[in-house]
């Protein structure tokens, strides 16, 4: 199924990444057959053996688009063919870039659902973004009551309207949270609290016993377009954040 983009606007023809600033890049994973192709062609023989292990085709697709885009947009930045880019793994499957002398120090994220990617690039400084397709099925809170913290639960209990659009929402705000300090699920969801986030943009504190830096993070939504929903988070006080298509 392709998605329905609303309007984020084109990227400007230079582009600059300021310490202070976030870029944020929708794509749409929807292609034809010899994109993929193309891409294929770009990445790593560690990333190609991965999208092998795909069962469905389409499955394998989406991940050699993700990674082929994730080379593109990253090799815009750092001025290099898109081919020539090492990640590495953090101990939680965080990729990161290789350290390459002389090239800015940029730090990324991404996500997929569905259709649609997001990538998230700053200057140094941890980040983390998550999109997911809104579920409107979910019609309990028994799932918020047992993973995520009480102060939260209290919130999505106080929503009126679509409950499954705000526990979504939710979700979204901990899984950037979570991805921005390169943890996986297992951390724990009740260990810290983005209730504040679900209202405006909130800068709250590194969890109880995360000892690795970071006092605070910026969390906040983002639009990525209808029927989905999405939270970015970064290491310190956000800053601006700049939202772009991807154009091709
Ligand atoms: C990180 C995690 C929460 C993301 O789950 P998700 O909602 O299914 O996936 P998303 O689409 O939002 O994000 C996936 C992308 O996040 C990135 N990612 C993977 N692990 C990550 C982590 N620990 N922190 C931040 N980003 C991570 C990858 O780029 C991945 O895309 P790719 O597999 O195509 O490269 C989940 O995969 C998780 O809990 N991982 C931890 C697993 C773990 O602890 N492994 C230990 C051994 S490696």
């Amino acid at each position: 199924m392709s998605v329905r983009l609303a309007p984020w606007p084109l990227p400007p023809q230079s582009l600059a990444l300021r310490p202070a600033e976030v870029h944020v890049w929708r794509a749409s994973l929807a292609a034809t057959a010899p994109e993929v192709e193309t891409l294929s062609k770009t990445l790593s023989p560690d990333e190609v053996r991965r999208a092998e292990r795909f069962y469905a085709r389409s499955d394998r697709d989406r991940f050699i688009l993700a990674r082929g885009l994730l080379r593109k947009i990253l090799g815009r930045y750092l001025d290099m063919p898109p081919a020539q880019l090492e990640f590495r793994s953090g101990p939680n499957g965080k990729p990161d870039l290789a350290a390459s002398r002389g090239r800015p120090a940029l730090r990324f994220n991404l996500s997929h659902a569905q259709d649609l990617a997001l990538y998230a690039v700053t200057l140094r400084r941890e980040v983390g973004v998550d999109v997911e397709r809104v579920s409107h099925d979910f019609v309990d809170l028994r799932l918020a009551e047992r993973f995520f913290c009480p102060r939260e639960v209290l919130a999505l209990r106080a929503v009126s309207g679509d409950q499954g659009e705000a526990f979504s929402r939710c979700w979204t705000l901990k899984e950037a949270f979570l991805k921005a300090m390169g943890e996986g699920l297992a951390f724990g969801l009740d260990r810290f609290d983005v209730s504040a986030a679900l209202e405006s943009p909130a800068v709250l504190p590194s969890p109880a016993g995360w000892s690795r830096g970071a006092p605070r993070w910026s969390v906040q939504q983002l639009a990525p377009g209808p029927g989905y929903v999405a939270a970015l988070a970064i290491e310190g006080v956000a800053g601006r954040v700049e939202c772009w298509q991807w154009p091709e």
